[in-house]
């Protein structure tokens, strides 16, 4: 998701130019993006998500809502050597763009789409993932954060995002069309600040950005 009024916007500009991306698949992705009105990841959010990935070196990623695969491709390019990205999508247009736009950056071999509603899929998985990152529909977020707990790795790090919403989970003014799903993610917030067994925290980057490192069994 593009930036919302989370931070001041001569501060995102800077951030944003400073960190500007020089990759040409990249920049090619986010004009697509922004050209069919497709929400992808912000490109702080994104940066941070691979320093993640440089940091953990996970085996298996999973990723809750492909669309172009924005993310799902800087995943894979970062992922250390035999590492997977399953990432789930039930828009068959976006599955198509996705699987157009994963073929040009040559990460086939990482990347596996499962197409279908992850709600239905997510249950059926029989491996646990080191980073699961939440970013579909914001109705079901908390029940994928239920999904999600079940297919964490020990020591693993769950990421969900757009828990700041545009601004509204933090507001008093909600607006109207927002205030269903703002309940839902403020209600979603709350559980996941204080998820049994890990250390949480919400970055103020993007549209917000929450981590959740699981600390082992006990
Ligand atoms: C915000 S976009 C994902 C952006 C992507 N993660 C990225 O970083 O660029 C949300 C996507 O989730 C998909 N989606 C929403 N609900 C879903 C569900 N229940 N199962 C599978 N995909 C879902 C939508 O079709 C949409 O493509």
């Amino acid at each position: 998701m593009t930036s919302g009024n989370i931070v001041y916007p001569g501060q995102v500009e800077y951030v944003d130019n400073l960190l500007s991306e020089t990759d040409g698949l990249m920049f090619e992705m986010e004009s697509f993006a922004k050209l069919k009105s497709i929400p992808i990841l912000d490109m702080q959010s994104a940066k941070f998500l691979e320093l993640l990935v440089t940091i953990k070196q996970p085996k298996n990623v999973l990723e809750i809502g492909t669309a172009i695969a924005y993310t799902a491709i800087r995943f894979a390019r970062n992922l250390p050597e035999g590492g997977k990205v399953t990432t789930l999508e039930m828009s068959k247009g976006n599955i198509e763009y996705a699987k157009s736009f994963i073929s040009k950056a040559g990460v086939e071999s990482k990347i596996e789409i499962l197409e279908g509603d992850a709600l239905k899929i997510m249950p059926k998985l029989d491996k646990k993932f080191d980073i699961i990152f939440i970013d579909a529909d914001k109705e079901d977020y908390l029940k994928y954060l239920e999904l999600a707990v079940d297919l964490i790795a020990t020591g693993g790090i769950i990421v969900a995002d757009n828990l700041l919403w545009h601004g509204n989970t933090a507001s008093k003014n909600v607006a109207p069309n927002y205030e269903k799903t703002t309940g839902i993610i403020r209600e979603f917030n709350k559980k996941f600040a204080s998820l049994p067994g890990f250390k949480t925290t919400l970055l103020t980057i993007g549209d917000g950005l929450g981590v959740a490192h699981h600390l082992g069994d006990f």
